[in-house]
């Protein structure tokens, strides 16, 4: 079965750009972002690791830590990092897995074989503190993600964790956003002093904390 969001990633020792890691260990206390890309010197791959390196200070300022991963090996990982820096305007300097023997893509699921018998799809898999995916994404090989919604979905997970809110939809940071239903009117008016707009008992809305 796949993996599903609770579940906790598996761990794994693999080698990348930035050495041999053991992710539990790599991930530490923190947040994590592990996606896959079918393959090195790929055009939509090349857009997406370039923007993925212009969005780390980012990723950085919400403890969250990227790796990528694609079944290629190392050595094509360097060379590509120089492609990339030339066209992108940026070099990854987040690791990439070099997933030859293809055992991490096994352990996610990142091999979707009606599509593609040899290269992942594109994968993305969110890791909270506690080493549970929270969210995942899968995309076709043919269509960039959009990092931003990948930013955007982690603010909506720590806000949650955090304040005890929800997102409504396409929430964008610094909107509304909804006090979740579990919360009774007691431990609201604690979280919430300044109070809410209660649209309907189970719709409450509130500024965003900060
Ligand atoms: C790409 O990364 O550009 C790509 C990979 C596989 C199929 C189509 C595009």
């Amino acid at each position: 079965m796949s993996l599903q969001i609770g579940d906790i990633a598996p761990d794994f020792t693999a080698v990348t750009t930035a050495g041999t890691i053991n992710f539990h260990e790599w991930l530490g206390s923190g947040w994590g972002v592990l996606f896959s890309h079918p393959k090195d010197f790929t055009p939509v791959c090349t857009t997406e690791l370039g923007y993925t390196e212009k969005l780390r200070p980012q990723f950085e300022q919400r403890g969250v830590k990227v790796i990528g991963l694609s079944v290629d090996a190392l050595g094509d990982h360097e060379r590509w990092a120089d492609d990339i820096e030339a066209t992108q305007g940026a070099r990854p300097r987040f690791p990439i897995i070099a997933d030859a023997d293809r055992k991490v893509a096994h352990l996610y699921g990142m091999l979707h074989p009606k599509a593609d018998t040899t290269f992942t799809v594109r994968s993305v898999f969110i890791i909270d503190p506690d080493k549970k995916i929270r969210a995942t994404i899968t995309y076709p090989a043919s269509t960039g993600r959009n990092f931003d919604e990948i930013l955007r979905v982690i603010d909506s997970l720590q806000l949650t964790d955090n304040h005890k809110v929800a997102t409504p939809v396409n929430w964008t940071p610094g909107q509304d956003v909804i006090i979740v239903p579990s919360l009774g009117a007691e431990e609201a008016r604690a979280l919430f002093p300044d109070g809410w707009v209660e649209h309907r008992p189970y719709l409450r809305t509130v500024k965003q904390p900060s």
